[in-house]
């Protein structure tokens, strides 16, 4: 029997939304924490529990035919990917922040600056569009300590309820996108498989609108 193969986070904040929204579609998933692969009892669906910032890439290759994913991941590393749904949770902004003591008047504050950030396309287009040059460092996480350190001006990075800026004394300056997460489709999935997202789809909408 074809099954739809579904990447969900393998942990962070998404993970746990994820597998509620399922189960509020009714798909129960037999589930060890510790399985990367696991199948649902009642509803023709794997799941694969993957890194956020891989998921874009299992999609592009087919490996995977949907995700639930922050639409943020999607706009760093997979534009070329489509959204079937929104999904309402997960709710934060990608934002750039700078230390509480610095006097910030304008973007254009942020020329010739140095900016750790996980988002280095997100920064560079969101730069480039305000006609600003600075210097990006690269990191995976953690990313707000880098002006304490040292090793940054400023910072790039999601920001929920802002408790992790607050604790590391910096402000956020500008917000460059909100974000939610979505049900995002690969470009190579079966009509066979689209047939089930459909199915997936109409279930996803109903537990939506109810939960309005
Ligand atoms: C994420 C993100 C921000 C923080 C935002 O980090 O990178 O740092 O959460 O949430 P807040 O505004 O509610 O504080 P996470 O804790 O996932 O760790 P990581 O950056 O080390 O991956
Ligand atoms: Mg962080």
């Amino acid at each position: 029997m074809t099954k739809i193969r579904i990447a969900i986070q393998k942990s962070g904040r998404l993970n746990e939304d994820s597998l509620q929204i399922l189960k509020d579609c009714g798909i129960s998933i037999d589930n060890g924490k510790d399985q990367l692969k696991a199948s649902s009892r009642n509803f023709p669906m794997e799941v694969f529990y993957l890194r956020n910032g891989d998921i874009p890439q299992y999609l592009r290759d087919g490996v995977v035919d949907i995700a639930i994913i922050g639409e943020n991941v999607l706009i760093e590393k997979g534009e070329d990917i489509s959204i079937a749904e929104k999904l309402g949770f997960s709710k934060c902004k990608v934002s750039l922040a700078v230390p509480k003591s610095v006097k910030y008047k304008s973007v254009h504050d942020f020329e010739g600056k140095r900016i750790a950030t996980s988002y280095p396309n997100t920064v560079n287009n969101y730069l480039r569009e305000k006609g600003v040059k600075a210097e990006l460092h690269i990191i995976n996480g953690s990313v707000e300590i880098a002006p304490n350190i040292g090793l940054a001006d400023a910072i790039c990075d999601i920001v929920s309820s802002g408790s992790t800026l607050f604790k590391n004394n910096l402000k956020e300056v500008e917000v460059m996108l909100t974000s939610e997460a979505v049900l995002a489709v690969s470009p190579k999935i079966s009509e066979e498989r689209k047939a089930l997202l459909k199915r997936l789809q109409f279930r996803i909408q109903s537990v939506l609108r109810a939960r309005k």
